[in-house]
């Protein structure tokens, strides 16, 4: 993509993600409709399809060429990568907006021809904008996020993980997952994938592991992680089909290799 281009694009999703957050904001006191989807504790509120619907219509109207993947059900039923693809997710940490009003984001990935080259991470309520462009860094409220730190160990990480991964499931064994446990100097769970890859884009975090994750999940954390010198994978080591919903380690480069023996040790 040409960098004009690109910056012009970059420009307009900024102008529509900061706007759309303060929609959010605005409203957030406001009686809302929750509905569940899949089952009992995956919620959707009206304020959820709003704004995607708001990102929908703004991006029809500027840019009809262009594709958009979201989870309301607002975009297009896409197959392919081709041509330039805005993958959105419109509120991430919807359990935490119903119950917390706080700890979720507006999550923005541009891809064009397959390639990640813009992202965005709002933590909207916090009134934090993480971004990234694809080479040229990636950024907190436009203060450069520094490369992730080198020679890091294991025993001095901390992780995000939700606590299923120490229950029994169908992809490592918990017992396995307990000594990781214990073997990390920490773990934490914010309920919010989008903003997980943040903290590991933002170095405060060193890991992210998650069982299944949808691509407007990752979508923008991927770019910003990369851009810090952070590599992501699935459980097995696979690089990330975009357009599938998989497993998803997220970490600093310099513990990929033994977090992820760990995980092929539980491997089921
Ligand atoms: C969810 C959040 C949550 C993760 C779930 C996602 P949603 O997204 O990112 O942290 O554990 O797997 O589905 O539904 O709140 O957008
Ligand atoms: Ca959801
Ligand atoms: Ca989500
Ligand atoms: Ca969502």
């Amino acid at each position: 993509m040409k960098s004009e281009i690109r910056d012009n694009l970059f420009d307009q999703a900024m102008e529509w993600v900061m706007s759309a957050g303060a929609n959010i904001r605005n409203k957030i006191n406001d009686p809302l409709e929750i509905d569940t989807k899949s089952n009992a504790n995956d919620l959707v509120t009206t304020m959820d399809k709003e704004t995607e619907y708001y990102f929908a219509t703004c991006i029809r109207n500027k840019y009809p060429e262009h594709f958009l993947l979201g989870e309301e059900g607002y975009g297009d039923n896409i197959t392919t990568m081709k041509g330039t693809v805005w993958i959105i997710d419109p509120i991430d940490g919807t359990m935490n907006f119903v119950h917390q009003k706080r700890n979720f984001a507006i999550s923005v990935g541009i891809y064009h021809e397959g390639v990640g080259e813009i992202g965005f991470i709002y933590d909207v309520m916090a009134d934090v904008l993480y971004h990234a462009k694809r080479n040229e860094g990636a950024y907190k409220n436009n203060v450069k996020l520094p490369h992730l730190k080198e020679d890091l160990n294991l025993e001095e990480s901390i992780i995000g993980l939700n606590h299923f991964w120490l229950c029994t499931n169908r992809l490592v064994d918990e017992k396995i997952m307990q000594d990781l446990v214990r073997t990390v100097r920490g773990t934490r769970t914010y309920g919010s994938a989008a903003l997980e890859f943040a903290h590991v884009a933002e170095g405060i975090m060193d890991g992210y592991l998650t069982m299944r994750l949808a691509p407007w999940d990752i979508a923008a954390g991927l770019i910003l992680v990369k851009e810090v010198g952070g590599i992501t994978s699935n459980i097995d080591g696979d690089q990330i089909n975009i357009l599938e919903a998989g497993s998803v380690v997220t970490c600093n480069t310099s513990i990929q290799s033994k977090l992820l023996d760990y995980l092929q040790k539980g491997r089921k």
